[in-house]
């Protein structure tokens, strides 16, 4: 009969049970761990914005840059060396260019569709994962377009897919609805299917939540401003809940999506385990903006060691059951890979 864990455990199987005998050693160490943090895990964000030359670090992210587009391929060949399997660009945009409805999204020479093209013509393996959402391209700042003081869900749903199509079309390998209105990666399967686009995936940030972590990437793409006083909170969601999260990854799923992500993500790894458990989907985690701050501060100020504090925050999603992660420390931590087999 299996014994109850507290019988299993009790101080009778002591010194018979020790628990420290696996870990004496180095190579006890490692035929035990459990999970582990792989090349094939990343998935690396990279901002870029107009102008020729310019290399400028997001203030409140040290050691993350905005790149202009003729510095790009210098970036995508240092990330393909690197063997990261894909990239998710975001751009900044000029404020000129923000209107209301957000009409930039759809232009197919806009700085997004060129970036696309850029990193196909480098290095057409390299994976090319895109947002659709307006926020970067409306003067309010907000992922959909208002109507009578509302983000208008259905209106915004067309326009989302002329987006998502553009970005296909410009060589988008995977879509990334993170608008949160209802709906929408249904919308986008389909528009997608009818023009051709049917190997195109679909990436859903299908859990996101309205998170006080994003603040340093408005600081990156310039919606910070835009949206000072205002939040997101009637279409992400509140981070009290839970069962909420469940049914929106049931309704992605249900709609077309290849992969979901929850995000932010440290903050959120028990919605991410029971994701993982619930749906056996491949599952991700965005390890945002405000997580990376945090982190990197701390290591600047000599607070944390960098090498041990990166990999145990990568490790907690792998755990967790993410398959891949979205972060900022892509590169960081694929040289440590390619560096060394042994993680001590
Ligand atoms: C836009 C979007 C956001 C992030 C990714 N896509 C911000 C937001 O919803 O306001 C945040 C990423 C990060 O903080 O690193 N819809």
């Amino acid at each position: 009969m299996k014994q109850p864990p507290n019988q299993l455990f009790s101080s009778n199987n002591f010194p018979r049970i020790r628990m420290r005998r696996n870990r004496m050693s180095n190579f006890s160490r490692r035929l035990i761990s459990e999970n582990n943090v792989s090349l094939d895990d990343l998935i690396y964000p990279i901002f870029i914005t107009y102008g020729s030359n310019i290399k400028e670090e997001v203030e409140s992210m040290p050691g993350i840059y905005r790149y202009s587009l003729d510095l790009l391929h210098k970036e995508i060949e240092y990330i393909s060396s690197l063997l990261i399997p894909a990239i998710a660009f975001f751009p900044k945009v000029q404020n000129a260019l923000k209107t209301s409805d957000g009409k930039e999204a759809l232009n197919k020479n806009n700085l997004i569709c060129k970036a696309i093209k850029i990193s196909k013509k480098v290095n057409p393996k390299l994976g090319v994962i895109c947002d659709v959402a307006l926020d970067p391209y409306t003067d309010h700042g907000h992922d959909g377009i208002i109507i009578n003081n509302q983000i208008d869900n259905d209106e915004t749903l067309s326009i989302l897919c002329k987006q998502a199509l553009v970005q296909a079309e410009a060589g988008c390998d995977i879509i990334a609805p993170s608008d949160m209105m209802d709906g929408r990666v249904g919308f986008i399967r389909d528009a997608l299917d009818k023009n051709g686009f049917t190997n195109v995936q679909i990436m859903s940030y299908a859990a996101k939540y309205a998170s006080a972590f994003y603040g340093p990437f408005r600081d990156a793409v310039g919606s910070n401003l835009s949206l000072l006083k205002k939040s997101k909170k009637s279409y992400q969601m509140d981070p009290a809940n839970s069962d909420e999260a469940l049914k929106e990854i049931a309704l992605d799923i249900s709609e077309g999506a290849d992969m979901v992500i929850v995000k932010p993500g440290m903050p959120y790894l028990d919605i991410i385990y029971k994701v993982k458990q619930e749906f056996k989907m491949p599952t991700y985690a965005y390890q945002v903006s405000g997580e990376y701050s945090m982190i990197k501060n701390a290591i600047e100020k000599g607070w944390f060691d960098e090498d041990r504090i990166i990999f145990e925050s990568l490790i907690a999603f792998k755990r967790a059951g993410c398959n891949g992660i979205i972060t900022y420390f892509a590169p960081n931590i694929a040289k440590k890979l390619l560096n060394k087999d042994d993680k001590n």
